[in-house]
């Protein structure tokens, strides 16, 4: 590469930054920019022993619906009943009831999905497309098994002040779609007749012990699920450039905002979400994940048989829970073959 060329690389980059920044509260038009969701899930025994699903199903997630939209679509919205479409998504995960692009003027820009996770804990990662008449985002993923249980963000603004966030992280918790009046993550199918507004599920409501996610003793349910949201690309539509960036600049993915899911409003401009200057300064006191941490093995167990294949184990404990996303806790028991097959005095013994 020449230096000249570099020099215009450069001026186009500088060029893309000014662009970001259009008018005082919309993003341009002309911009399309691609964001990238890493899901992270952290239903674990540990955190949520009550009722903790082990088989049939074992506690998962659906695969991920996403919508990048303007005003006039909602995937779903606290406070209201929820659609057929969700109805049928927070009951069986099925998602072929819920308004696609194209389907009359719903507003929606990008459709997408994201991969299930076939465990409490772990994580999915998927992509998706905003622009300037399109700034929001919606999503949702059942919780596997329950009623009508799921986790999801509605209606997620994107576009600030005429910036495109840089990332931002948000910690979810459980929503009841209201169509079903099982409490507990295996109750049978029990439709709620007229269906109830969609609402959170805290550890005191619903207030009955019999409710899975009832822990009275504590303030509120810790995060279930983070949402991160960095934006990885901008692409300028009209002159047909494809502008990765590469930049700092523009790409500050240390910036991390974590926010609570009840601190973004509907259609309000999340407060915790800052520009770039703000956020850069936010960074310095981003709070860390705290990874799980258990103690030592204990010693093996006696053999479980004194002739013949017997198994012994071990075990460990937890001491610290992991937060903010940190590494979940390993797995708190070993067992091992032990003896011996040839090793049994018994056969001795036989009169
Ligand atoms: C949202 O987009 C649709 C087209 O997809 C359009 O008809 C509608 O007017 C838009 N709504 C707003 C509030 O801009
Ligand atoms: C955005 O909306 C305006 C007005 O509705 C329309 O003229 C324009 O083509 C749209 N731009 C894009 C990129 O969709």
């Amino acid at each position: 590469m020449t230096t000249e060329s570099l020099f215009m690389c450069f001026l186009l980059c500088a060029f893309c930054v000014g662009a970001v920044r259009v008018g005082k509260d919309s993003c341009d038009v002309d911009l399309l920019v691609v964001y990238k969701l890493h899901v992270e899930t952290h239903w674990s025994r540990e955190v949520f022993p009550k009722q903790y699903p082990e088989w049939r199903p074992p506690a998962q997630w659906s695969r991920l619906v996403g919508r990048s939209h303007n005003s006039s679509y909602s995937l779903f919205r606290v406070g209201r009943t929820a659609n057929d479409g969700l109805k049928m998504f927070s009951e069986t995960g099925q998602t072929d009831g819920l308004v696609e692009r194209g389907q009359g003027e719903d507003g929606v820009f990008d459709q997408f999905n994201g991969p299930s996770i076939p465990t409490g804990e772990g994580h999915s990662e998927t992509q998706f497309f905003v622009n300037g008449n399109h700034t929001k985002v919606s999503v949702a993923m059942r919780i596997v098994p329950s009623p009508d249980w799921f986790v999801g963000l509605d209606s997620l603004q994107l576009c600030r002040t005429g910036y495109w966030v840089d990332s931002l992280s948000i910690q979810a918790r459980p929503l009841d779609a209201g169509t079903d009046s099982g409490f507990t993550f295996t109750a049978p199918n029990w439709p709620t007749e007229p269906r109830q507004k969609i609402s959170y599920i805290t550890s005191q409501n619903p207030s009955h012990p019999a409710n899975s996610f009832y822990y009275p003793e504590q303030q509120e349910l810790p995060a279930i699920v983070t949402f991160r949201f960095y934006k990885i690309k901008l692409y300028q539509l009209s002159k047909n450039v494809n502008l990765p960036l590469g930049n700092n600049h523009v790409l500050a993915h240390n910036d991390l905002v974590i926010a609570r899911q009840d601190d973004i409003s509907n259609d309000v401009v999340p407060s915790i979400v800052r520009d770039h200057q703000q956020s850069r300064r936010a960074g310095k006191s981003k709070r860390r994940p705290v990874p799980c941490r258990v103690t030592e093995w204990s010693s093996w167990s006696a053999c479980s048989v004194s002739c013949g294949i017997g198994e012994a184990s071990r075990s460990r404990r937890v001491m610290k829970l992991s937060r903010r996303g940190g590494r979940p806790c390993p797995s708190l028991a070993e067992t091992k073959w032990c003896g011996e097959h040839t090793d049994c005095p018994q056969r001795f013994f036989k009169w």
